[in-house]
């Protein structure tokens, strides 16, 4: 007898055999949409916004092309304006009216990013607002916490953590996300939320924090490097997978709310392995450096941008995050309509 499966076919040697043709449904453009397992939705984005002191426009970027720096007296008109963009979600940064070693003013209730995110819910009531909780913009030798030593203090940093996320939440923000990179600083700073009787404010966790090269533009804007050293005592370093799950895992135990990783492009094998272990809400950030990178390459034509930062979202998207924090939130907001 004849075996069929092995029966020879007809046809000359080189037709691939079998009736697999993944061709098939790349055909056109309809069916590829209709079989795309990656959505680019608006809602996913989180637009990072800088607060400066004062009123005025908005003072732009260089190396961050439609990125600025907008003025507190701005905010209310801009909350307005991103909601009727579509932008339901955005991460605030602010800078220090006065710098000190502490960083007092990363705490004041009368500070930048406390009134910037009063305006904001005033201008648009439904707008997501997160809100970064870190002292380098704040210190003045810029490291993200108390010095001593020499080096960030962990317990004793903690500690002003607590009272800026504190603070942000009497504001009214939504989300707090503390980026510091101590040890037990969500726990704590989800202690001392409950306690000041704000059970409802969540934490997004910068889990997986990378000491990385891609925050040079974000320091640029926020006037926050480290006057000495730099922040590998604290920061991730990013040979490591292992220890970035066991990061996300404390955070997971310490009540976070939702959990990032960050840079984005670089910790894409890290946010697939995350959405396999993890429950929660998973969010990544297309940091400074990765957005200035694609302007930098699209203005010298190596790429074209929207392309390029489509592909790049989607990849976001398809490693497992739910939220991208990316500079380009407006930008494909309305590439996104645009496909409509
Ligand atoms: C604050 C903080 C940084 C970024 C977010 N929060 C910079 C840093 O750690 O030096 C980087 C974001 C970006 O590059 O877009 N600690």
């Amino acid at each position: 007898m004849r075996d069929p499966r092995t029966a020879e076919r007809p046809g000359p040697p080189s037709r691939p055999s079998g009736a697999v043709r993944p061709r098939r449904l790349r055909r056109t453009a309809a069916l590829r949409d209709w079989v795309a397992e990656t959505d680019l939705d608006g809602h996913r984005f989180v637009l990072p916004l800088f607060v400066r002191p004062g009123d005025g426009g908005p003072t732009p970027v260089p190396s961050c092309p439609g990125v600025s720096r907008y003025p507190l007296g701005r905010f209310r008109a801009l909350g307005r304006t991103l909601a009727s963009e579509g932008v339901s979600s955005v991460l605030l940064f602010g800078v220090a009216r006065t710098k000190d070693a502490e960083g007092r003013d990363a705490w004041s209730d009368t500070g930048l990013v406390p009134e910037a995110v009063r305006a904001l819910k005033k201008g648009a009531p439904d707008l997501v607002v997160v809100t970064d909780v870190c002292l380098c913009a704040y210190t003045t030798h810029g490291h993200c916490g108390v010095v001593k030593g020499g080096e960030a203090d962990n317990d004793a940093s903690v500690d002003r953590l607590e009272r800026v996320a504190v603070a942000h939440a009497r504001a009214g923000a939504d989300v707090v996300a503390p980026s510091a990179m101590m040890d037990g600083q969500v726990g704590a700073i989800r202690h001392a939320l409950d306690e000041a009787g704000f059970e409802g404010t969540g934490v997004l966790a910068y889990s997986t924090k990378h000491a990385s090269a891609f925050y040079r533009p974000f320091r640029e804007i926020e006037g926050s490097s480290p006057e000495f050293g730099d922040r590998a005592g604290y920061q991730m370093d990013f040979r490591n997978a292992r220890e970035a799950l066991r990061e996300m895992a404390l955070d997971a135990a310490e009540g976070a709310d939702i959990l990032m990783v960050k840079p984005a492009l670089t910790s894409l094998d890290l946010l697939a392995r995350a959405r396999e272990r993890f429950d929660l809400p998973l969010a990544a950030y297309q940091v400074s450096g990765e957005y200035a990178t694609l302007h930098a390459a699209a203005a010298r034509g190596v790429v074209n941008l929207e392309e390029a930062a489509r592909e790049t979202l989607t990849a976001i998207r398809r490693a497992g995050a739910d939220l991208i924090v990316t500079y380009f939130a407006r930008d494909a907001l309305r590439w996104l309509r645009e496909d409509r």
